[in-house]
């Protein structure tokens, strides 16, 4: 029996939790018993919300369960914070910074110890010397140990990960979300002509699994790692973008309320309402652009018209733009990627910015962290957590705070998809607060008379046969032939793989996503070859105060699009 007591100047500690934690899996995948062990003591956990930061905590290991509790006497009075089971948990060791990371699916722990100098050499050299041989355990049921001698896969299956979901931006949760009934919004959508289905079902994709592709595509180049069309929605990020304007009409309120702090509580309303777009979404990503790829939606009905272009391939950026008599909205998206092992946290690090024509304002805000839980499984669900700030460039009477709350415990759903914010004036008072869901809808109690800002339309009937589509989003890839002549050649409705998805021909769009990939990594090719680089069509790059790179639009694309007409002009063959 190996026992040890932890101690949080003393990174031996953690070797022997992480041998502990091994051996567990070993016990559960083999059945074969190597070291049990009891280890207990104080360690470093990092907390993301509130009090973000490493906090001591006492920590029992035993019989395959870690428990931890604030103090030795909480857990010998039975007060347990937090326990795992770490044999289910994906755990990998960072040698650096002395530091375990163990990945649940739900919730992901952060422990370390914190190693002075005092700690004495030799320690620390048999620390080196273990943690060098890093091991990256996977979970047990795909029955398999990953020691030192598989680990150089862990980078390419992070990298297949990030490919798989890179900017899978879309919110959804467990599969019983799906039977919360959405109590119907007061207002009834017009009838726009616009159509209410897509031409076929979703593919059943459950049968892809992401396990087989990323073992069958170890040792090739990842770029040329085709991912199955059927895991595919029939949207783009570039239509993704336009889907975050689906209430628009939250803008157009904000622009018609006069009192600043209430026409804030409206913009804060439309920036929670963009993450609510995919609550359905779960099952499928969307479809990459690729480099000078556009989309355009024009909405009489809503005022705005929008744009959109793929301005960078490497890292991928996405800009956007839209206009109409009430505001503005553009932004350039851009992700981060961290994988964990069963999670992906998604983070994305460009701006929203709004500007409202009757005030004058000019809005700016973050977006949250999104995190991909269980993403290899298909109890995939989705989170997002953080804070967004929300600042009047032109005006600093008041600024917005909002929460997206992490949910504290696995098992616990009380407050999953929480939303919280507070309205402050330039004195840091509170003059409104709001809440809610943000699957649901959000509510202000501050306002003249207390009401529901904002609740997301009930979605369309079938609407799970067709991607967990809403309304509006089934409308983002319609064509019809009075639009058809007007769209230039590299408008994405104009993209044939995408189209026999929708369609439902799902070999078909395999074959021409695989012929527009390689077309994609030609042009590159040549590009490369002559000394160039592709420049965006409309969107140029720029700096902006603090020296960062953005892409503003030129203005040229509805102007072109009248006069002489985009069938008229020089354009590159993407498909
Ligand atoms: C601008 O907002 C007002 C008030 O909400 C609305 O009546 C009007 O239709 C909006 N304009 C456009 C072009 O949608
Ligand atoms: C949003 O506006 C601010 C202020 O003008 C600017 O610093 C920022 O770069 C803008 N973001 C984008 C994507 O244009
Ligand atoms: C800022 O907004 C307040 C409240 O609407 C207004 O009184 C003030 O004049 C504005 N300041 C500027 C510089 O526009
Ligand atoms: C699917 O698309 C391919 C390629 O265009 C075509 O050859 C095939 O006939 C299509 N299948 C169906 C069922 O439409
Ligand atoms: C641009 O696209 C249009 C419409 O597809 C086509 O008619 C035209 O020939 C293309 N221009 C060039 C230079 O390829």
């Amino acid at each position: 029996n190996v026992s040890c007591d932890f101690s949080i100047t003393c990174p031996q500690c953690l070797v022997q939790m992480s041998r502990i934690i091994i051996s567990c899996k070993i016990l559960l995948i083999t059945g074969v018993m190597i070291t049990p062990g009891i280890c207990e003591g104080y360690l470093l956990k990092r907390r993301k919300w509130p009090l973000k930061g490493w906090h001591k905590r006492y920590f029992v290991l035993e019989g395959g369960t870690l428990r931890y509790s604030k103090s030795h006497q909480d857990v010998s009075r039975g007060r347990v914070q937090g326990s795992l089971d770490v044999s289910l948990a994906v755990m990998s060791i960072n040698k650096k910074s002395n530091r375990i990371d163990l990945d649940t699916g739900d919730i992901l722990y952060h422990i370390k110890v914190n190693v002075l100098n005092k700690c004495c050499a030799k320690q620390r050299n048999s620390v080196s010397s273990y943690l060098n041989d890093k091991c990256y355990v996977f979970p047990p049921q795909r029955q398999r140990v990953m020691t030192s001698s598989t680990f150089g896969m862990n980078k390419l299956i992070t990298n297949l990960i990030i490919l798989l979901f890179t900017y899978l931006e879309a919110s959804t949760t467990r599969k019983y979300r799906a039977s919360i009934s959405r109590t119907p919004n007061n207002f009834v959508p017009k009838s726009t002509g616009r159509r209410t289905a897509l031409p076929a079902h979703c593919p059943d994709n459950s049968h892809v699994g992401l396990m087989a592709i990323l073992y069958n595509n170890i040792g090739k180049d990842l770029a040329r790692v085709s991912m199955p069309a059927a895991l595919n929605e029939p949207v783009n990020l570039l239509q993704r973008l336009c889907e975050e304007l689906e209430y628009s009409e939250l803008l157009d309120v904000a622009n018609n309320t006069p009192d600043p702090y209430q026409r804030m509580v409206y913009i804060a309303a439309f920036a929670i309402s963009g993450y609510t777009t995919a609550t359905f979404r779960n099952r499928y990503k969307p479809f990459n652009p690729v480099l000078g790829e556009t989309y355009e939606c024009i909405r009489e009905d809503r005022g705005f018209r929008f744009i959109s272009e793929q301005v960078c391939h490497h890292p991928p950026i996405s800009a956007c733009h839209a206009e109409s008599e009430n505001f503005t909205f553009w932004q350039d998206q851009r992700w981060k990627n961290k994988f964990w092992g069963k999670s992906l946290e998604i983070l994305p690090t460009g701006m929203v910015n709004v500007t409202l024509s009757r005030y004058g304002d000019h809005y700016e805000w973050n977006k949250v962290v999104t995190c991909i839980h269980n993403v290899l499984s298909q109890q995939r669900y989705l989170e997002h957590y953080g804070e967004v700030t929300i600042q009047n460039l032109k005006n600093s009477t008041c600024t917005c705070k909002i929460t997206f709350v992490k949910s504290r415990y696995w098992g616990s759903d009380t407050n999953k998809n929480e939303v919280q914010g507070t309205v402050l004036d330039q004195g840091g008072s509170v003059i409104h607060r709001f809440g809610g869901l943000w699957h649901e809808g959000i509510f202000c109690d501050t306002l003249p008379t207390p009401k529901c800002i904002w609740k997301p339309n009930s979605q369309p009937k079938d609407y799970l046969q067709f991607y967990g589509f809403s309304t509006f989003a089934m409308e983002l890839n319609e064509l019809t032939p009075d639009l058809r002549p007007f769209l230039p050649p590299t408008d994405t409705r104009l993209r044939p793989d995408q189209r026999m998805l929708e369609e439902g021909n799902v070999s078909g769009a395999d074959r021409k996503k695989d012929e527009i990939e390689e077309l994609q990594r030609e042009r590159r090719k040549e590009l490369a070859k002559k000394g160039s680089e592709h420049t965006p069509r409309f969107f140029r790059k720029a700096k902006d105060s603090s020296g960062r790179d953005v892409w503003l639009n030129t203005g040229t694309y509805w102007e072109l699009r009248q006069n002489p007409g985009f069938a008229k002009l020089e354009n590159i063959t993407l498909w």
